[in-house]
């Protein structure tokens, strides 16, 4: 199992295998997590948060079966309290849920992730405002920015989103993750590096590469 404090202030590169072949997820994952990826990032979607729908906690607990990878989980569902306990014992690492499902149950879900002793993430949709989580950024390790209204990969990046990297870093310099997802190749990712982000999901740009591996390290430059 990779040691997560040797990952935190560097460049992570977190590929989205909702843009891999699910019918060959353990090689899929391989050809990432032997070419620079350390996360995995996997994206659940219940027809209902967001209009599509893709895997849930089953899924999870046997990809943790083949990979040491960190298993990077982004919830785009309803009442993500009632699910968070399926995807910690599943073995996610990182459960990142979003402020506009979570409601009144944003702090229950917080602690639920905290007290298994993973990594707590928040998510924001393009038109959130990042006001709506300041309460929140002392209790977290992690923001998730989306610079795609959450639900496809291979959407176009939305430049206007990234500057809330901005906000956030100022609001707390010391974060240790701030993710970026949707649209994601060399050229919006070094935007967001530039403003901070530091950890790049990239879904079509990596898996639907000939160069899976130089893909990789193009984000991670
Ligand atoms: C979109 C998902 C993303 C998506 C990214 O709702 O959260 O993780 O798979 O795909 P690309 O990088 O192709 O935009
Ligand atoms: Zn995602």
């Amino acid at each position: 199992m990779i040691d997560l404090k040797k990952t935190a202030n560097k460049i992570i590169v977190s590929p989205s295998i909702l843009s891999a072949d699910f019918s060959n997820l353990e090689n899929e994952i391989k050809t990432v997590s032997t070419n620079g990826a350390k996360w995995v990032h996997i994206d659940v979607m219940d027809g209902h948060f967001v209009p599509n729908i893709t895997i849930g906690a089953p899924v999870v607990k046997s990809l943790r079966k083949i990979t040491g990878a960190i298993l990077d989980v982004h919830l785009m569902i309803e009442n993500p309290d009632k699910y968070i306990p399926d995807f910690l014992q599943a073995g996610s690492d990182v459960i990142t849920f979003h402020i506009e499902a979570s409601g009144k149950k944003t702090l229950k879900c917080i602690e639920m992730i905290k007290k298994a002793d993973k990594i707590a993430g928040i998510s924001i949709k393009p038109k959130t405002r990042v006001k709506e989580i300041e309460p929140y950024l002392p209790l977290i390790d992690l923001v998730l920015v989306m610079t795609v209204e959450p639900g496809f990969s291979g959407q176009i990046f939305m430049p206007k989103c990234a500057q809330k990297i901005y906000e956030i870093k100022n609001l707390k310099p010391d974060i240790k993750y701030i993710q970026v997802d949707g649209g994601i190749n060399d050229k919006t990712g070094e935007k967001c590096k530039q403003m901070g982000a530091n950890c790049l999901v990239a879904g079509n740009y990596i898996f639907k590469s000939e160069n899976r591996a130089m893909a990789i390290k193009s984000l991670l430059k």
